[in-house]
């Protein structure tokens, strides 16, 4: 059987079973976060499959230490946000902290409410083997569920910070996790802070799609969360990210020559005036 074009593998909407024909055929699946309408418009006309509207924002956006205390009420706005200006990507919405933990039914009150107030196409919630119930009563009311195991950023307490998951003899646990979340019916699953041959190693044995981050080359696709990739913190990234720009430097030399210039007069020039 001769391989498919990209062009071929490149829809005009990315849908759940489209990432299954990625991972299929090869084809490696590109996600990033976003949580406004302009950069979701952006990295979708760019070609980007997937936009998450991570919890993340809680640090991102919000400017909380850690993603514990954003609520549904604060993610939904962000998720409407995106939804409405991504034409071709699939749009997912992170379940915040505390809002599926406490049993199935509530899992899937709050899904509903966001996939009603969003129109995003899925959502996504932490925990492996922990998390099946609840990655089944979305599903099976017909929501999309993409899960995420690994490190998992809610449980950064239990955890113990921020540390690489699935090492030595806790890889079997790993798999266990990847395994339910692919039987309770997600459609693909993050992998985070995972050491490369084992995200691969699951990456081949789950018929899902695997999106890595921290996991190496060897999963279906990656995700990063879009302020590291675009550089706007400042300083050295973390190991597992690659800094594509440097809008910390471009907005920081944007920013003083503002000062400078209206300081000096400058702006604004005539040409920025209205007449009478
Ligand atoms: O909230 C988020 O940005 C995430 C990614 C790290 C996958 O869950």
């Amino acid at each position: 059987m001769e391989a498919k074009l990209v062009s071929e593998l490149t829809p005009k909407k990315v849908r759940t079973s489209t990432l299954l024909e990625f991972k299929q055929a090869g084809r490696k699946i590109t996600c990033l976060t976003s949580y406004d309408a302009l950069t979701s418009g952006i990295f979708d006309q760019a070609g980007i499959d997937v936009i998450l509207v991570g919890d993340s924002a809680a640090d991102n956006v919000l400017g909380y230490t850690s993603t514990l205390p954003v609520t549904v009420d604060e993610m939904i706005p962000f998720g409407r946000a995106v939804a409405g200006s991504a034409n071709r990507a699939l749009v997912v919405v992170d379940l915040p902290f505390g809002s599926y933990e406490t049993g199935d039914a509530d899992a899937l009150a709050t899904s509903i409410r966001v996939m009603k107030s969003t129109n995003a196409a899925a959502v996504k919630l932490e925990g492996g083997v922990r998390s099946a119930s609840q990655i089944r009563a979305i599903v099976e009311a017909g929501i999309p569920v993409m899960g995420h195991i690994g490190f998992t950023p809610q449980s950064v307490n239990t955890l113990g910070g921020f540390k690489v998951q699935g090492r030595g003899s806790d890889a079997e646990a790993l798999m266990q996790d990847a395994l339910a979340v692919e039987a309770a019916g997600a459609f693909a699953v993050v992998l985070e802070l995972v050491p490369a041959e084992l995200a691969a190693e699951v990456s081949r044995k789950l018929s899902i799609p695997t999106i890595g981050i921290g996991a190496g080359a060897g999963t279906d696709g990656q995700i990063l969360v879009w302020t590291d990739f675009a550089g706007v913190h400042g300083g050295k990234p973390r190991k597992f990210v690659k800094k594509y720009a440097d809008l910390n430097q471009v907005l920081s030399d944007a920013a003083k020559e503002y000062v400078a210039d209206v300081q000096a007069g400058m702006f604004p020039a005539k040409e920025n005036e209205f007449e009478s």
